[in-house]
């Protein structure tokens, strides 16, 4: 049975052999397969192909395709999840938002299921050639996903032709990873609290799972939808393209391939900042021919990323509320 990790930046897929968890490397050899497609012309790309078609392609592209399953037409947030796309999603005549698509010469409106169909497809491929010939799977999917959610989820899987034998929250996962090699340090009675924080690419959840010799269970789950790596990037896409903007006159945000563009760098700059103090942010011929050339310091980054970071301590507060408020129950 295959383990299907699903996220808005990264897809990973595990398999479980000789009581180990093995992970299916992607085309290029990353843990990782980037959950975004791409359509040209003639073809339709997933993954790592996609990731190089975007920028010539952005048009025709659905990046974090896996956000719009289950998405209503009156959804309230459909406007600030829409800001992260280069194709705008649409609404047809069916009354249900999809994104509008020429293929092979036809225009079509392609749902997210379909979507997310056709890149579970692409996974499949690559656990076959990898040897491992199933259809059954399990899917981690965040806990805050709604029953509909779930449901598109699956049609999708049923899409590729899947079995989805479950989907697992992803509090669930985790805390199961955390108990499963731990067992025999925990007590008999006495339970350990563990706080475990996720963030990625597009929401954060804080679980807290309780431990024991014989049991395990997440006590409680806080989740933001909209709280990520990708708010910081944005933040800073606004900042740098003022900042371009005052000097050469022209905005980086009007074009979606200067968007693009930016934001890969940024992205690379704020990984450096992670354990560095300062870390330069350059994209040559941003935009008209000028370049985009900065030396970001930690201290910046965090005054320019503030508000998130403040959405982010409200969330924590909320987390230990939501644990009684008792942060010294936590293991350390
Ligand atoms: N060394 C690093 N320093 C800083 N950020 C990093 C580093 N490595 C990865 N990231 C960031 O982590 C994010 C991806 O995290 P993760 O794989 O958990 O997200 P995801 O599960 O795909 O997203 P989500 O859970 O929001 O759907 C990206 O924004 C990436 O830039
Ligand atoms: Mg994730």
């Amino acid at each position: 049975m295959i383990g299907i990790s699903l996220g808005s930046q990264n897809t990973v897929v595990g398999v479980l052999k000789n009581s180990n968890v093995e992970i299916i490397l992607s085309e290029t050899s990353s843990r990782g397969v980037p959950t975004v497609s791409s359509f040209s012309d003639r073809q339709r790309y997933f993954g790592d192909q996609a990731i190089s078609t975007i920028k010539s392609n952005f048009n025709r592209s659905v990046l974090y395709p896996n956000r719009w399953l289950g998405v209503q037409p009156d959804w309230p947030f459909l406007k600030e999840e829409a800001k992260f796309c280069t194709l705008q999603p649409t609404v047809d005549k069916h009354n249900k938002v999809g994104f509008e698509i020429t293929y092979k010469g036809e225009q079509d409106v392609y749902y997210p299921e379909q979507i997310m169909g056709l890149f579970f497809n692409k996974l499949k491929q690559n656990w076959k050639k990898a040897g491992f010939d199933t259809r059954e799977v399990v899917v981690s999917v965040p806990d805050y996903c709604s029953a509909y959610e779930r449901k598109s989820l699956a049609d999708a899987l049923t899409i590729a032709d899947l079995h989805c034998i479950n989907l697992v929250n992803e509090s669930s996962a985790i805390a199961l990873n955390y108990g499963l090699f731990r067992r025999t340090q925990f007590e008999d009675t006495k339970p350990r609290i563990v706080a475990f924080i996720d963030m990625g690419q597009s929401s954060t959840t804080i679980s807290f799972g309780s431990f024991t010799k014989n049991s395990q269970k997440v006590i409680s789950v806080t989740s933001e939808r909209f709280l990520g790596a990708r708010e910081f990037d944005y933040l800073l896409m606004e900042h740098f393209s003022n900042i371009f903007k005052n000097k050469y006159g022209c905005n980086p945000m009007n074009s979606a391939k200067c968007r693009l563009r930016l934001i890969d760098a940024i992205a690379k700059t704020r990984k450096i900042l992670t354990s560095n103090k300062e870390a330069s942010l350059s994209v040559e011929s941003l935009m008209e021919d000028e370049d985009l050339n900065y030396n970001l310091t930690r201290d910046e980054f965090e005054k320019i990323i503030s508000p998130v970071l403040e959405k982010f301590r409200n969330l924590m507060k909320s987390a230990l509320t939501n644990l009684s408020n008792d942060a010294s129950k936590l293991y350390y």
